[in-house]
């Protein structure tokens, strides 16, 4: 009786529904445990991706679609950040890459900070850029975004990142515009361009092979511990003037909501993998056996080395050639018992 009692204040607990908590003080990032124990997993988001330490693999070619088209899209003030939805029928939806089946396109949406130099979730060599944008997309199979949250493969999230710059970016430009319109918490617009998700979605999709990947959690409250993260290594820019404009609506107290991104968490013993695109039909990269969370690259790998993450992000797109094999001949499976084949392979010729 007492236990049904706490559950039922438990669920009924105007804390938890209104998704109560924020960046700082005393609903903080580090106080979310409190309430929410998932967010003190052993799988949590975001985390530091160390380039040194990432383990190459080549996956089957991560592929769009739903993508190119016109989607009626609304944006709302959810207290937390910038949310973008649209409800028609032919939203995106991503498979391949690390994924095994199809995922759904439920929201996108941003995280920055109080000024330019901080704002993303994932680091990349402990280098924070200034925004990144989340891309959540839940598994088909599931039925529904609600029902998906309950598995534990249910979500996969595209980690997209922005440096700010000098320079306006063309995709922004109806977000910034309307944003002055749901500066109030709830507030719900429907964006002027019907093009935006396209745009935001595949932006560049020359880079969409070019990614790291890793399990972890939601970054938010509940941070369930049901995500495939996809993070693009190539950044792309902001203006610093398109930037500001995110920090000027309002959280639930009625202040501005100037940053929200959560600080990274231990990676413990996870492995991130980066995808380096195949060259050639089931070439496998090697893969380090892991006993510690610091597995480098072998030296001795065929497999490409990874090149230098490119913080200039005016530079023009990657060049495409390394990407651009067919996808039939890249689609081998990544099964674990290649994977065991392949670390037998590598160890008996050492
Ligand atoms: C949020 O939680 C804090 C601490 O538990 C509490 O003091 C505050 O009143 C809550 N706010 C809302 C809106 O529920
Ligand atoms: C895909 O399948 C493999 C092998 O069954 C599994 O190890 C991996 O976790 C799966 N990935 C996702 C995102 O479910
Ligand atoms: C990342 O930076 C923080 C402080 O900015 C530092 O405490 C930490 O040791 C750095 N981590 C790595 C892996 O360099
Ligand atoms: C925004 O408005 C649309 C259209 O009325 C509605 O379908 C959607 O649920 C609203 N979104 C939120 C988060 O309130
Ligand atoms: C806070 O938001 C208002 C508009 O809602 C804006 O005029 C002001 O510049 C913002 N302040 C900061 C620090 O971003
Ligand atoms: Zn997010």
């Amino acid at each position: 009786m007492a236990f049904l009692i706490f559950t039922l204040g438990f669920l009924l607990s105007p804390n938890l529904v209104a998704g109560n908590f924020s960046y700082d003080g005393t609903n903080g990032p580090s106080h979310w445990g409190k309430e929410y124990k998932t967010c003190l997993g052993k799988y949590q988001s975001p985390i530091d991706i160390e380039e040194k330490d990432v383990t190459t693999m080549t996956f089957p070619e991560l592929q769009f679609s739903g993508v190119e088209g016109s989607h009626k899209a609304y944006m709302t003030n959810n207290g937390h950040t910038v949310m973008i939805q649209s409800f028609d029928s032919n939203v995106p939806s991503i498979s391949g890459g690390p994924i095994n089946s199809t995922y759904v396109f439920q929201q996108l949406h941003f995280h920055w900070g109080q000024n330019d130099n901080q704002g993303s979730e994932d680091l990349i060599n402990n280098h924070s850029f200034s925004m990144e944008l989340h891309v959540v997309f839940w598994k088909k199979e599931y039925g529904s975004y609600d029902e998906a949250v309950k598995r534990d493969d249910g979500l996969t999230v595209l980690g997209y990142l922005y440096q700010a710059t000098d320079e306006p970016n063309p995709m922004f430009e109806s977000i910034v515009q309307q944003i002055s319109d749901i500066i109030g918490v709830g507030s719900n617009i429907t964006i002027s361009d019907n093009n935006v998700l396209k745009k935001l979605v595949a932006p560049d999709i020359a880079s969409a092979q070019n990614y790291f990947t890793y399990r972890g959690s939601l970054t938010t409250p509940p941070c369930l511990e049901i995500v495939q993260w996809i993070d693009f290594v190539k950044p792309q820019h902001i203006s610093h003037e398109q930037l500001a404009a995110f920090r000027s609506i309002q959280s639930a107290d009625g202040t501005n909501l100037t940053h929200n991104f959560r600080p990274v968490q231990p990676l413990d013993g996870r492995t991130v993998y980066r995808n380096i695109a195949g060259a050639e039909p089931s070439t496998i990269s090697p893969v380090s056996k892991q006993t510690s969370s610091t597995a480098s690259v072998p030296a001795s790998s065929p497999a490409k080395k990874p090149e230098t993450i490119n913080n200039d992000v005016t530079e023009s797109p990657m060049d495409n050639n390394k990407n651009g094999e067919n996808s039939a001949s890249s689609m081998w499976p990544v099964t674990p018992f290649a994977v065991i084949l392949g670390v037998i392979f590598l160890l008996s010729y050492q």
